[in-house]
């Protein structure tokens, strides 16, 4: 084996792989940027369809944009036909965000400009992923729940019309705006892992949906997207409110985490949490059941508490700790958390896939090809020589 002596950054955690003009996240003071704005003004004077095209367009549109765009997005909803026949056809055990992941190429079969490379023709994609995908997420929740799909309702907000597509029922107007700050807050994070994907992706001259695609399957994971149900059945499991201290040391003793705390980048409250958190009160104060947000925030102090004197160091709540109860109380499926999550944040993959493909920060596109030390089996510069199988032991 050759002897390694450089340090490397394993996670690439610091690491600058490119310039952006899209979002700003400063770790330390706590503060989220979309296009020079600060999300704490965005979702009090702003909506999701505002904030997409912002991303999308480095600039907030005019009443007359913001009104093309509100239509192209409302016109793009309905899905192929092969999109219901093939989740017909999947056993109603499929997790939401495989679904999700495998309709993304269904898509793009159906997209008239796939191979238009133009910056306009990406764009359209990124209209009907936007537009689209909501009503995915919601007809698989009902096909496999044995309920017919909801088609759109061309009447209501983006954010009004994913929870009717999932219900079957109008939303009362303040779920409709908790959910769409949720879908503002969740649109936008700079170079996580779901958006490095799609970035890395697009590198190749892919085109978007297959960049798409990969995203998704990264924010599936625990560590990522995937926190926010983690997060709630943790919740479920601990159940009792006299029960929060000791499981949260048990776990925090053994080694285990705690889904919806700590961050890779904030070193300080997500600003994001803190918004959740006022959500999640408001809910609960509105449907008269404080449950579920005592119980998360008595799990954020014991956490908070155990791990400080466990590390000697802070632990914060991350966007996915109060997204997750609600969500609950919204009535959404735990495993559906994570799709939310999905059609929220295709507005800040496809800016991203944009920008990489036009390199709209740097000087010229590129492909990532990072590097790796070879620590695996070595013989020398020529290489090991090659042992025919009848000569082979274990
Ligand atoms: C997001 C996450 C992967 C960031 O990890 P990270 O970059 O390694 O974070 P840090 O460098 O600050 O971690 C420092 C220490 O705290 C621990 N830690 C971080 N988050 C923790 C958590 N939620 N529960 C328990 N321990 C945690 C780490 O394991 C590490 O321990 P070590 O020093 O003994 O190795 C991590 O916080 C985590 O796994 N959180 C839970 C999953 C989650 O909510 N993901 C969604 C993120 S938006």
């Amino acid at each position: 084996m050759k002897e390694i002596t450089e340090t490397k950054n394993i996670g690439l955690r610091g690491v600058k792989v490119a310039d952006t003009r899209i979002s700003d996240v400063d770790g330390e003071r706590g503060i989220l940027i979309y296009r020079g704005l600060n999300i704490c003004d965005l979702v009090v004077h702003s909506t999701f369809e505002e904030v997409s095209f912002l991303l999308l367009n480095d600039h907030l549109p005019t009443a007359e944009e913001l009104k093309r765009f509100q239509s192209e997005l409302v016109s793009e909803r309905e899905v192929p036909e092969a999109v219901y026949r093939f989740m017909k056809m999947m056993p109603n055990t499929s997790h939401p965000m495989d679904i999700l992941q495998a309709a993304v190429p269904i898509l793009a079969s159906d997209d008239p400009q796939l191979y238009g490379e133009s910056r306009n023709a990406n764009l359209k994609k990124a209209i009907r992923l936007i537009a689209k995908l909501p009503n995915i997420v919601a007809a698989w929740d009902r096909i496999r729940k044995r309920k017919k799909p909801v088609r759109p309702n061309p009447e209501l907000t983006h954010a009004g019309n994913f929870l009717y597509m999932l219900s079957g029922s109008l939303p009362d107007p303040e779920t409709v705006r908790d959910f769409d700050i949720c879908l503002i807050l969740h649109a936008e994070h700079s170079f996580n892992a779901s958006t490095f994907a799609a970035r890395e992706v697009a590198s190749t001259h892919a085109h978007l949906y297959a960049a798409v695609a990969a995203a998704t399957g990264a924010l599936s994971g625990e560590l990522h997207g995937g926190a926010n149900s983690e997060v709630m059945k943790m919740f479920l499991e601990i159940g009792e409110m006299h029960r929060v201290k000791s499981w949260v040391s048990e776990r925090l003793q053994k080694g285990g985490k705690i889904m919806g705390m700590g961050h890779a980048v904030y070193h300080t409250e997500d600003p994001r949490a803190t918004i959740l958190r006022e959500i999640c009160i408001q809910l609960a104060n509105r449907t008269g059941d404080r449950k579920w947000f005592e119980l998360t925030k008595t799990v954020e102090a014991a956490t908070q508490e155990e791990f400080k004197k466990l590390k000697g160091k802070e632990i914060f709540p991350n966007i996915d700790f109060y997204s997750a109860s609600v969500y609950y109380m919204m009535g959404i499926s735990i495993d559906v958390f994570t799709p939310v999550f999905a059609i929220s944040r295709i507005s800040g993959w496809a800016a991203h896939i944009i920008e990489e493909k036009f390199a709209e920060a740097q000087p010229k596109p590129e492909l990532y090809r990072p590097d790796a030390d070879y620590v695996g089996a070595y013989c020398g510069p020529q290489a090991c020589p090659y042992i025919p199988i009848e000569e082979r032991s274990k």
